[in-house]
């Protein structure tokens, strides 16, 4: 069967293009990295990208004069490696509602926060100052408004009274690395299909486990 061939755009250190990496290492594992994409020349995770033999591209935003120029020549770095979902992993540009469109239900996105709350930048520490108990992290479709969009995979992880938020960060990144492989599976094997604004996820059962914290003593 033909791997579903993706773009993983990012602007940083990669460890979420790391775990896509390391999963699309499978020869069984249904997609494969056609092309990484960074915004930033420098960006640490572009090594990993060379490390694993990856064709890679450094679309620097800065050497364009609007959004449209700078994602018109990522389109294009795209569609020249032939496509056909696109992944974003840390990549800090914010999209436009046209470029969203070109790419509509082929653009994913993973998020460290348990959306619809906390969208946006320093989640965990907003999540600490709020005092919830549980925080985590979403795979979704991108939509034009800003971490918003048909929810794939969620994992939730408890927050503990001694958290910080790197300590919480931390926790979150690890079930980030298990989620974006997971939900880049279930889209490649074709078991995502979007609803209403939601996705339905064929054969997919949730857990049994309800977990509340604190927990009783
Ligand atoms: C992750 O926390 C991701 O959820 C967010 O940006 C961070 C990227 O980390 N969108 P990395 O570059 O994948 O290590």
């Amino acid at each position: 069967m033909a791997r579903l061939k993706i773009a993983v755009l990012i602007s940083g250190r990669g460890s979420n293009l790391q775990a896509l990496i390391d999963a699309c290492a499978d020869p069984k594992f249904p997609a494969e990295i056609a092309l990484v994409l960074a915004n930033l020349p420098g960006a640490s995770g572009l090594d990993r990208a060379r490390a694993a033999g990856l064709a890679t591209v450094a679309v620097d935003h800065r050497g364009f004069p609007d959004r449209e120029s700078f994602e018109a020549r990522m389109t294009e770095a795209l569609e020249a490696a032939k496509v056909e979902l696109v992944c974003l992993a840390g990549f800090m540009r914010l999209l436009t509602a046209g470029f969203v469109e070109r790419w509509r239900d082929r653009l994913i996105n993973i998020h460290p926060s348990l959306l619809p709350a906390y969208p946006g930048l320093d989640t965990h520490a907003r999540a600490l100052a709020d005092g919830v108990r549980f925080a985590g992290c979403t795979v979704h479709f991108v939509r034009a408004e800003m971490d918003h969009g048909p929810i794939v995979v969620q994992a939730a992880v408890p927050v503990r009274p001694d958290d910080d938020a790197a300590s919480l960060a931390a926790r979150v990144l690890a079930e980030e690395h298990r989620c974006y492989p997971l939900a880049l599976r279930l889209i490649a094997e074709g078991k995502v299909r979007i609803e209403d604004g939601r996705c339905r996820i064929e054969g997919a059962a949730a857990p049994g486990a309800v977990l509340i914290n604190p927990q009783p003593r």
